[in-house]
């Protein structure tokens, strides 16, 4: 594991950049994991700059999105993959068949899971996995208690995930309880792991993830297990390293 601390947002967003371009730039197939929230705006920005101005292409890529909301209206602004849709797909020349995540609303979700994980190994597996860190320690949704070795399921978010992710909502209520979302396996699959993480919120959670004890109750703590894992800190969110 590879810890990187730079002044600002914007500047971890450059230095991933500048890894998802190389990736690009030397593999003819390559598979992206891509993450929804906050943290990786400013990365999607500047890739988006890059294509626009760098002539950086997406049409030999494809993409898994790490999770998605279960029940919310195919039409819903929310769901991650309309998220996606609008950071992402709208903005680069990725053909939009190229981006898969699982579905929120299939009618057998345990079976789309499955059929899920399964399309992430037929394509070969993911290149690199942009992830963040939710203030609890989750990792993709992945709440504490997760197990090491799971793989895309369904999973119930807790109580602290839903208050966070209420401002994107009009109401907490409004939040799904319920989401589909790869597992700490699958995560630790992919041959790159790309996390991020910036602000004091997630401070907490950056140290446990990275100076604790590699342990269900802080799921990010992955990272300290996996094959090739870089870490991207704005100052404040590595306030709380030792
Ligand atoms: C999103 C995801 C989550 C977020 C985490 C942090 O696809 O998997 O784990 O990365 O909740 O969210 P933000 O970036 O909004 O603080």
């Amino acid at each position: 594991m590879e810890v990187i601390v730079l002044p600002t947002p914007l500047e971890t967003a450059a230095l991933a950049a500048d890894i998802i371009e190389t990736l690009l730039r030397t593999k003819p197939d390559p598979v992206l994991g891509l993450a929804t929230g906050s943290t990786p705006g400013p990365l999607y920005e500047e890739l988006t700059r890059r294509h626009k101005d760098g002539g950086l292409s997406f049409t030999h890529a494809r993409a898994f999105m790490l999770d998605e909301y279960v029940g919310l209206p195919k039409d819903h602004p929310e769901r991650y993959a309309a998220v996606i849709q609008r950071e992402v797909t709208d903005r680069l020349d990725i053909p939009a068949t190229a981006v898969q995540g699982p579905d929120g609303s299939a009618e057998d979700p345990i079976a789309e899971c499955a059929r899920y994980e399964q399309a992430i190994i037929d394509a070969g597996g993911i290149d690199v996995q942009i992830a963040g860190i939710g203030s609890n320690g989750h990792i993709a949704f992945n709440e504490p208690g997760s197990a090491l070795t799971s793989l895309t399921r369904p999973k119930t978010l807790n109580a602290r995930t839903r208050q966070d992710n209420a401002r994107f909502f009009s109401s907490l209520d409004e939040v799904p309880r319920h989401v589909l979302t790869q597992g700490l396996g699958t995560i630790g699959r992919s041959r790159h792991l790309l996390m991020l993480a910036s602000g004091e919120g997630k401070a907490e959670a950056v140290a446990q993830a990275l100076e604790g004890p590699l342990a269900a109750v802080c799921p990010a703590s992955i990272v300290q297990l996996h094959r090739h894992a870089t870490v991207l800190l704005d100052e404040a969110a590595a306030s709380g390293l030792r």
